[in-house]
């Protein structure tokens, strides 16, 4: 082949290249540089043709070579840079983080339907006067039976229904009456006390739990009467339920309280009407209630003659269920979070 063909078209390569246009993409920059320095690429061929170049023109030939080769590698090699710095530029302008977006919000947590009716039910109460008080879930069986009155033989002393501490003399308490002689014994009359908290009996099934709820209430003072007592839990009913609620008292027994009641308010779900969750009654018994055995207040150090009371106890759960139509106690502590979410908002 003719040294002068090789350097001719070396020298018309050096123009061609010298007006590539800059490589605007990666499949623009593969095509350039398939094209000019591939293994068959344009500078390949022309480099096998340097062997047979006369050697006086070599030189030339070479340098020629030489120049077109890094003007190329040099093409590429910023295209290359730039291609990549755009890539980047793109991406960040694509994640652009608008400040005035507001920011997720992270998941909140509500309180428990149980935790809930409580602390209302507490709010009611503390909003007439009651003060609140605790008192301790292992009791002796002085504080849970023998002072409220239950006889030695009483059935609900049986291990049935009550939890017993293995080697000492404890038991879980049943209810939250044991809180009355606590409080008579500390403060002394007159008193108004509420007292919510964990009680125990060995009982379950779909409206039992081993573990529940309770709230306790009680009033010592002078010349309380049953009027008192009703007219308490008249407008405790109403502000739980509304001011179409109706309540009534039906006799009952407790060795705590004489004479004994239990109240019921009419059905929250068909208004008296009568529907299943009330048996067609049209009526709900929601507590019971009474009027302090004088033995109580002798067992608390208070005087029956001079001092009177009333007291109440009511079951969170069942309240809750009413309220929230929930026909299975035991969801209520299986802790599914598709069942507790339903309660946020509050109650
Ligand atoms: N302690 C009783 C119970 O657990 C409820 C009650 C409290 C009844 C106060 C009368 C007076 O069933």
């Amino acid at each position: 082949m003719p040294a002068e063909n090789l350097i001719e078209k070396l020298l018309s390569l050096k123009g061609e290249v010298a007006s590539v246009p800059s490589p605007a993409d990666e499949k623009e920059l593969e095509s350039v540089r398939i094209k000019y320095l591939g293994k068959k690429g344009v500078l390949s061929i022309l480099s096998q043709e340097m062997r047979s170049v006369p050697a006086d023109q070599k030189p030339e030939a070479g340098k020629l070579l030489q120049e077109i080769r890094s003007t190329l590698e040099g093409l590429v090699g910023s295209a290359e840079i730039e291609i990549k710095r755009n890539k980047v530029r793109r991406e960040i302008e694509g994640e652009f983080f608008d400040t005035t977006l507001p920011s997720i919000q992270p998941e909140f947590g509500s309180a428990h339907p149980i935790s809930a009716v409580m602390d209302e039910i507490t709010d009611i109460f503390s909003g007439m006067g009651f003060q609140v008080e605790e008192g301790p879930e292992t009791e002796s069986d002085l504080y849970n039976f023998e002072k409220l009155n239950f006889p030695p033989e009483h059935p609900a002393r049986d291990m049935q229904d009550t939890f017993h501490l293995l080697d000492v003399e404890k038991i879980l308490r049943t209810h939250t009456s044991p809180v009355q002689v606590r409080a008579m014994e500390k403060y002394g009359p007159p008193l108004a006390v509420i007292a919510p908290g964990k009680v125990y009996r060995c009982d379950a099934d779909v409206t039992h739990s081993p573990m529940f709820h309770q709230i306790e209430g009680f009033v010592i003072d002078k010349n309380i009467t049953m009027g008192d007592l009703k007219g308490t839990l008249k407008a405790f009913a109403t502000r739980l339920y509304g001011a179409d609620v109706k309540v009534r008292l039906r006799p009952s027994f407790f060795p705590f309280v004489e004479p004994g009641a239990e109240m019921d308010v009419s059905c929250v779900i068909c208004g008296g009407a009568g529907c299943r969750v009330c048996k067609q009654s049209g009526w709900l018994e929601i507590l019971g209630a009474g009027m302090i055995h004088p033995n109580v207040l002798k067992a608390s150090g208070i005087d029956p003659d001079q001092w009177g009371g009333f007291a109440f106890g009511l079951g969170i759960e069942r309240i809750a269920m009413l309220k929230y139509g929930v026909d299975d106690i035991r969801l209520f502590f299986e802790n599914d979070m598709r069942f507790l979410r339903q309660f946020k908002g509050g109650v």
